[in-house]
């Protein structure tokens, strides 16, 4: 099988990023299961494109780039710090302006980090509600991480390593078998 690529939409909008790490991260554990092509996006470095924008047009050549590579993903990672609750609100203004099919039965891995475990349900409350408006195939072993959860580097604890390995290997199942019936469908 050719490369699969992977987009991650991270809705960081600091620097450095707990977020990003978790997204690279998810990136290596799917790089242990199949060759990738991968592309971290953060909202951190869109928010001048993406923030002033009312609507798709206003987007220019960088913010329409975006919503290309989004919609080329063979496997969507959707991370982001939890912000009050919930994702942060340029990750949401950026995937306002994805045309609602563009994500028909793409695979996502959501994750989240946040300060404390008080809001881990973000995954289940917030993030998987949104890509199921799209359609998308949102993986079933959703990832949240808090600051106690890591080492100033990386995240080490083994739950989250585990359904960081988990998340990967079922998006890329579940990949493979998008890949398979479309070319099946082009045949017929
Ligand atoms: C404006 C703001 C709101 C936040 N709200 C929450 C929250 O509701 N729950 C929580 O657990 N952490 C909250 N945090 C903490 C961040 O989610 C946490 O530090 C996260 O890992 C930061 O990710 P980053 O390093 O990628 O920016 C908030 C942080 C900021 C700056």
């Amino acid at each position: 099988m050719s490369k699969l690529n992977v987009v991650v939409v991270s809705g960081n909008l600091g620097f450095p990023s707990k977020t990003v790490i978790l997204a690279e991260q998810i990136l290596e554990a799917i790089k242990q299961q199949v060759s990738i092509d991968g592309e971290i996006l953060q909202l951190a470095e869109l928010a001048a494109t993406i923030g002033l924008a009312r609507n798709p047009d206003e987007l220019g050549e960088s913010g329409k780039r975006v919503l290309n590579r989004i919609a080329s993903a063979d496997i969507l990672v959707a991370v982001t710090p939890v912000y009050k609750g919930s994702y942060t609100g340029l990750f949401k203004h950026l995937f306002d302006f994805l045309d609602p099919k563009t994500l028909s039965e793409v695979p996502v891995i959501l994750g989240a980090t946040g300060g404390g475990d008080k809001h881990a349900l973000i995954v289940e409350h917030q993030l998987r509600p949104l890509f199921s408006f799209f359609g998308a195939l949102t993986i079933p072993a959703g990832i949240y991480a808090s600051e106690q959860n890591f080492n100033g580097a990386r995240f080490i604890d083994p739950v989250v390593l585990q359904r960081i390995e988990a998340a990967a290997e079922q998006a890329v199942y579940a990949a493979k078998a998008r890949g398979e019936r479309r070319v099946q469908a082009e045949a017929a």
